[in-house]
């Protein structure tokens, strides 16, 4: 178990239940002091909505959770001092400059007069906005529309910032320069929690990841302790011949499947149960007369993991 001393953010059977959907299940993890912290899962797992509950946007139906040791619904005032939070839209104003943007932001974190130009300027600079200064936030790209997002949520100097998907929708240019910003951040002044549904993305840059998948933590480690963990995943990788088989005629007629893809002449299969796939690629070439050309297995990539402990919870 997590000693409860190391952790910054300290979260505790945390629950969310909208009507009969159980958004967020009796979730519990432990985040640490100047870590980045991915929190990894796919469409609807309830990433957001935990986002939501860590920083008072939304309310809590069961479970506590700890900032810095303040409770984020009792002590609330304390934590918005030292959260900065950057949503999955963006909260600013189209027909403000970047400067006004940021003055905005460092006038309702309170940040004192005398110390806002010099923050808002080293944060312009530190993000690469400088030269944008005096363009409406509307006119930014989408990638600098992110960062100028990201620099008004650390205006007050935080000591933890939560980011929802923040590079979601970015080019890989403009995602691999965000990804630079925040591991610098992290490394000078910011604990980082993150959430994601890029695998890469979560395995590249965090510290430790959490695995969400409908509501459940599925597994925490850091990146090499969840690919030790299932690293004696593989995949099958199968071609046949002759191959104009489709990849739902394969799903129906082999048992013990996760996952199946095309890729060129053969299929890669991520199987849950390895033995019960080869025997039904056996006998589905069998039945139909065809000839296995090749079948082989390899290790899992980051993506296939995922997939694989995704499935292994359903
Ligand atoms: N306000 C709401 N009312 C009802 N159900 C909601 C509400 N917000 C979220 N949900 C449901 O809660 C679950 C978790 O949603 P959430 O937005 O937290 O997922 P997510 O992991 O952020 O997904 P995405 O990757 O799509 O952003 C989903 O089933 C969603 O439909
Ligand atoms: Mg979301």
């Amino acid at each position: 178990m997590d000693n409860d001393n190391e952790c910054v953010i300290s979260v505790k059977e945390l629950t969310k239940i909208y009507g009969s959907v159980k958004a967020v299940d009796r979730v519990s993890f432990c985040v640490k002091d100047r870590e980045i912290f991915g929190f990894l899962g796919p469409n609807g797992a309830g990433k957001t909505t935990t986002v939501r509950m860590l920083v008072g946007l939304t309310t809590i139906s069961s479970g506590n959770a700890l900032v810095y040791g303040y409770n984020v619904v009792k002590d609330y005032k304390n934590v918005r001092k030292i959260i900065g939070v950057v949503p999955d839209v963006s909260n600013l104003y189209l027909e403000l400059t970047c400067f006004q943007n940021l003055l905005f932001s460092a006038k309702m974190y309170d940040v004192p007069k005398g110390m806002r130009e010099e923050r808002i300027n080293y944060l312009l600079k530190f993000f690469g906005l400088w030269k944008f200064r005096n363009v409406k936030f509307k006119n930014l790209s989408r990638g600098l529309k992110r960062r100028l997002t990201i620099a008004a949520a650390l205006v007050h100097k935080p000591k933890v910032l939560f980011l929802d998907e923040p590079t979601s929708g970015l080019d890989v240019m403009s995602r691999r320069i965000l990804w630079t910003q925040l591991k610098e951040l992290n490394r000078q002044e910011v604990t980082i929690f993150l959430t994601t549904h890029n695998v890469y993305e979560a395995f590249h840059i965090s510290d430790r990841i959490a695995i969400i998948n409908k509501g459940r933590i599925v597994a925490i480690g850091s990146p090499k302790e969840l690919s030790k963990r299932f690293s004696t995943q593989e995949v099958i990788e199968v071609a046949f011949y002759p191959s104009k088989m489709s990849t739902k005629d394969l799903s129906e007629h082999i048992k013990g499947m996760l996952s199946v893809k095309r890729v060129g002449n053969h299929f890669e299969i991520v199987p849950l149960n390895k033995n019960s796939v080869i025997e039904g690629i056996v006998r589905y070439a069998k039945s139909r007369g065809l000839e296995i050309s090749m079948l082989r297995l390899r290790s899992a990539d980051a993506e296939e993991l995922f997939l694989k402990i995704v499935g292994e919870t359903k």
